[in-house]
């Protein structure tokens, strides 16, 4: 267990800290070591998805959906997140229905949050897009990784093989769609797409706050869906959310087929391939959407 260096194929160093051989950012190794005997409550939430899916805005929406009202909440999502951050921060939040995330496996949740069967919101988002986002992150959290000066088109084939933190996109997807099969029956799970929420963000919320259990308001699922807009959360959680350089790096973009701009037609090509061969048995491989149109 330690900070490893690697390199991606064009020799660029990047650095992870390694536990029981899977990858994370160079965070509190004893947090990540303690994990698994973190005491959850019954009626925790846990927002589960692979960097860069939309963990940020889901947790945003979430939170709200929870609170009743559209009020930006007032602390960094991470400050609930089970990877990062000790017990007393986590109790440091005492109210009820908190929504913890995380971007580990089933079988690295707390034990207490397998043995309650917490709810599960499991949320999806398009590889290609991810990649961009995740490269882009890569590279400006220098404090998690160290400096890494890597082209996309070092890194892609480092990200397909999952070699960066959280381990393959692939085996993640395919991991959690195993263990959500096996698990339904003792948690109840909620599936989103980041594509469906910028499609129709309404639809989607009102769904959420179906499975939330929230009492029926369109008039909130409005307001939360506008204050949770890329624009407005990017202004609104500026106090809370962390900062590269002055900026706050989370929101990026915030677009479906961002990767167009990024990824030449041989990396797209490359991708594709790779995509076709791993998901061609997942029931979420005619889910995904690369663009909207
Ligand atoms: P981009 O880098 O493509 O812009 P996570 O929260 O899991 O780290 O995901 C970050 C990604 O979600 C970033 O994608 C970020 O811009 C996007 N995002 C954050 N808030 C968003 C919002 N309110 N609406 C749409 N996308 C958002």
């Amino acid at each position: 267990m330690s900070v490893v260096e690697d390199h991606d194929v064009g020799g660029n160093s990047i650095s992870f800290l390694e536990v029981d051989g899977f990858r994370y950012p160079i965070v509190d190794q004893e947090i990540v070591k303690g994990m698994s005997q973190l005491k959850v409550k019954d009626d925790d939430i846990l927002l589960l998805a692979y960097p860069k899916s939309g963990t940020h805005w889901l947790w945003e929406i979430t939170s709200m959906l929870l609170q009743g009202k559209a009020e930006t909440v007032p602390h960094w999502k991470s400050k609930v997140m089970v990877e990062l951050q000790p017990q007393e921060v986590i109790d440091s939040f005492p109210g009820s229905h908190r929504v913890l995330n995380t971007h580990v496996r089933y079988n690295q949740l707390p034990v207490q949050a397998r043995e309650k069967r917490c709810r599960i919101i499991f949320v999806l988002r398009n590889p290609k897009d991810v990649v961009v986002s995740f490269f882009n992150h890569h590279k400006s959290f220098t404090n998690l990784y160290g400096e890494y000066n890597g082209s996309l088109k070092d890194y892609l084939p480092f990200f397909l093989v999952g070699k960066t933190d959280y381990g393959s996109w692939f085996d993640y997807v395919l991991e959690w769609e195993k263990d959500i099969e096996a698990q339904q029956d003792r948690h109840p799970i909620h599936i989103m797409y980041y594509e469906d929420m910028k499609q129709k963000p309404l639809e989607e919320i009102r769904k959420l706050a179906v499975f939330l259990g929230v009492p029926t308001d369109d008039s909130l699922y409005s307001a939360v869906a506008e204050k949770c807009s890329f624009k407005n959360m990017k202004g609104d959680k500026e106090p809370y959310d962390p900062k590269f350089k002055g900026q706050l790096f989370v929101y990026r973009k915030g677009q479906v087929g961002d990767w167009q701009n990024w990824l030449t037609p041989e990396q797209n090509e490359m991708l594709e391939k790779l995509y076709q061969e791993k998901m061609k048995d997942s029931k979420f491989k005619d889910k995904m959407r690369f663009t909207l149109t």
